[in-house]
């Protein structure tokens, strides 16, 4: 793969031209009519409208110098008849002439089915140098009925978000039965699509398979947790499955943290349709005259040259425009979940504060267990929803326990579930009607807890009061552990007169509780947790400096874990921590940790003393690299599914530092790295130095430390970090040399 070096000259270059199409586009008429172009640095998006004003998609992937040309595209690639002239609808309506799944579909006021959506106008705004939005306005020709649709380009990362909004002046309501946030249209020989499923501790497992004609769905019905079975991220290549450096691939996933329902149907000429949105599961939604349905984004972006590019935009993405303070720092942490569960007290904690200290992390992170007192916290069946202090474990208080952490030079975070409740809770006895549950039918739990009805302006009230009294009674917490541990059972809110708007409602709730905490609060780190990554999703992310990829801290695991969703996340989002999860040797444990945002969750106390020492050097060293880790461009060598070691680089956007970890995934005899590993991302002419890092204390490494390669040795032969049994875990700092 060819490094990516982009000179000012480059952007400049690509920018006049991106504003000389803008500027051409309301007049870019080809022969059959207006034709909008959504542009970002390689690829397009060509719109247009049709003699009888439909917005069909012309094409959708890598950037054609000939803007004429685009209308080959479609002749060239039909083999039968388009029966509707909709199968290429920029957004096929529902109910009159369509004959593949619906973008939307609707009962209009006077109770017809039917709706037609034809152009009216569009528009394109500069918010900056890098982004653009360009909004089509289409109109039903018989109802007051307008939807129009938003593409927000991100030039540089090669990212389009895209939405809808619906909106009407009819007589009465109009139910919208299904309300996509996406429909686009692929053409290709064939499409693989790389998907993903799971449970808890066995997060993001994928699977790839052909996609034949018919409609495949990725959905969830969880309502809150929602991604734990299947996550809404998928990758689409096109002809071939991509790998990591080469081959047409769309990496695509709905900023929604609800149900979503992706539909990917190859239709019978051959096309990819891609229909992405809320999932219209139980959630017909009456929309009144003059109101404005939003949907969530879509999120995707088009790489031409494999995986590995597209990942890199997208973390380059999410650094800058969605992670709360995405090109900021992080805090290393101890973490008490795993070292004392519910089970501890004032002198535990103080214990545990000065543990933090000596490990040389920045915060220690209370967990779970240290509120409720009527019905105590003291396991999952109580407790939840009360939220003062437990008097017995905690008898001088939160604010106690950060004057203790303060006296230990560290900082102090917390966890909160402020969402649920568990019916033995004074909460649930005084607001039964904050709770979602049928009222007439026997509860049912996950995780012994039912889920707040966050549709309830009250019960957000509440819910955003959990975490604001926290803060303002104790100014210093430095950090929020978000946890959500229960999906939607038997969905009915007391509050709302209409029960099929619930799901939608909860989770516009939950953005509105986020929202107001993060206009008061910018700054405080806070980690998206769902019983591990039940959640993580970019538009919950936007409130967030990191997520819980999974309860599952096995290192071995982790690596092919890890290795998934940094397709989609970057580094700095992924919490990773030190636990006795797995067989691993400390060392193991602690390099697949450093590959995100380090945080220790074991006895310290209880160490033997070389791996004490051991984690405290690695904080040392993590703290000197971890800007590349978080900042930088990740490479994934070698892949644990296709390799005996998995192997992962980060290198800094200079290109003249980076590290480098590797690991035996594989135990069978004589496994291990028993060829060079070919580096990425360097400059050929570069001289770079390797040194092996993290060694376990009285070990020695075997790669020698004095010896110069350039960035083309190392890209075109490699680096063989000599991975194998009694070396299963190899870390390489990577350094232009300085002669
Ligand atoms: C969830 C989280 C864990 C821990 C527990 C506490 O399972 O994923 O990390 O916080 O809740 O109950």
């Amino acid at each position: 793969m060819k490094p990516i070096k982009l000179s000012l000259k480059y952007y400049h270059r690509h920018f006049i031209l991106f504003v000389s199409l803008v500027c051409c586009l309301a007049t870019n008429v080809l022969s059959q009519g207006t034709v909008i172009q959504v542009e970002t640095k390689t690829n397009a998006l060509v719109l247009q409208v049709s003699k009888s004003k439909d917005l069909n998609i012309l094409y959708l992937g890598e950037k054609l110098s000939q803007s004429g040309e685009y209308e080959n595209i479609s002749a060239a690639y039909r083999q039968t008849e388009d029966y509707s002239g909709l199968l290429a609808s920029a957004y096929t309506p529902g109910g009159s002439r369509n004959l593949s799944e619906p973008a939307i579909s609707v009962i209009h006021a006077d109770g017809n089915t039917s709706l037609e959506l034809k152009y009216q106008s569009h528009k394109v705004d500069k918010q900056d140098n890098n982004v653009y939005l360009t909004s089509v306005v289409l109109k039903d020709p018989v109802y007051p009925f307008w939807v129009t649709l938003y593409y927000k380009a991100y030039i540089k990362e090669d990212v389009i978000e895209q939405w809808s909004t619906i909106s009407h002046k009819e007589k009465g309501p109009v139910t919208l039965s299904k309300f996509a946030s996406a429909n686009l249209q692929l053409k290709a020989g064939d499409y693989w699509l790389r998907q993903y499923h799971g449970d808890w501790a066995r997060e993001m497992q994928p699977e790839e398979t052909l996609l034949t004609h018919g409609i495949k769905t990725l959905d969830s019905k969880l309502g809150a947790r929602a991604n734990l079975f299947q996550p809404s991220l998928f990758m689409v290549s096109l002809d071939k499955p991509a790998s990591e450096n080469s081959g047409k691939i769309l990496f695509g996933s709905l900023s929604w943290t609800g149900n979503f329902r992706i539909d990917l149907e190859v239709d019978h000429q051959n096309n990819l349709r891609i229909l992405a949105g809320i999932n219209n599961y139980a959630s017909a939604y009456s929309l009144k005259p003059n109101e404005e349905f939003i949907t969530p984004a879509f999120l995707y972006t088009l790489s031409n040259e494999g995986k590995g590019l597209a990942s890199r935009n997208l973390h380059d993405w999410a650094r800058t425009y969605k992670l709360v303070n995405g090109k900021g720092s992080r805090l290393t942490l101890l973490n008490n979940w795993e070292a004392t569960y519910f089970d501890f007290n004032e002198s535990k904690l103080a214990a545990l504060l000065k543990d933090t200290k000596k490990l040389g992390v920045d915060l220690f992170l209370l967990d779970d267990g240290w509120f409720a007192n009527k019905y105590p916290r003291n396991d999952d069946h109580a407790g939840l929803g009360d939220w003062e202090e437990n008097r017995q474990k905690l008898p001088n208080g939160i604010s106690y326990l950060i004057r203790e952490a303060k006296n230990n030079d560290v900082k102090f975070g917390i966890w909160v579930e402020p969402e649920m409740v568990n019916p033995k809770s004074e909460l649930y006895q005084k607001h039964p009607d904050w709770v979602i549950r049928q009222p007439g039918r026997e509860e049912h739990y996950f995780r012994n807890q039912l889920v707040l009805d966050l549709s309830n302006p009250a019960v957000q009230d509440f819910v955003y009061g959990v975490v604001d009294d926290l803060m303002t009674k104790n100014p210093d917490l430095a950090y929020i552990k978000w946890d959500c541990n229960a999906v939607i059972y038997n969905a009915y809110s007391a509050h709302l007169k209409n029960q099929t708007h619930l799901y939608i409602e909860y989770v516009r709730g939950l953005y509105k509780v986020l929202q107001r905490l993060r206009s008061k609060y910018p700054d405080v780190p806070m980690m998206l947790c769902s019983g591990g990554g039940g959640r993580a999703d970019y538009a919950a992310l936007q409130y967030f400096t990191e997520y819980w990829p999974s309860d599952n801290t096995d290192p071995l695991e982790r690596i092919y874990m890890q290795f998934e969703y940094s397709y989609f996340f970057p580094a700095i989002a992924s919490s990773n921590h030190v636990t006795e999860w797995g067989k691993q040797p400390m060392k193991y444990r602690v390099d697949v940790a450093m590959m995100g945002k380090l945080g220790f969750d074991i006895v310290i106390d209880k160490l033997q003393p070389k791996d004490l020492l051991f984690c405290q050097n690695a904080v040392k060293l993590y703290d000197s690299v971890k800007q590349v880790i978080w900042q930088g461009d990740q490479y994934r060598l070698t892949d644990p599914r296709q390799n005996n070691v998995a192997s992962v680089l980060y290198m800094d956007k200079g290109k003249s530092k980076g590290i480098f970890f590797n690991y035996l995934v594989n135990n069978r005899y004589a496994a291990g790295s028993t060829h060079p590993i070919q580096l990425q991302g360097l400059i050929p002419e570069k001289k770079y130095q390797l040194r092996e890092v993290n060694l376990y204390p009285e070990t020695r490494s075997m790669t020698a430390a004095d010896k110069i390669y350039t960035g083309e040795y190392l890209m075109k032969i490699g680096f063989n970090p000599h991975v194998r049994a009694g070396r299963t875990s190899v870390v390489v700092m990577v350094e232009e040399a300085s002669k």
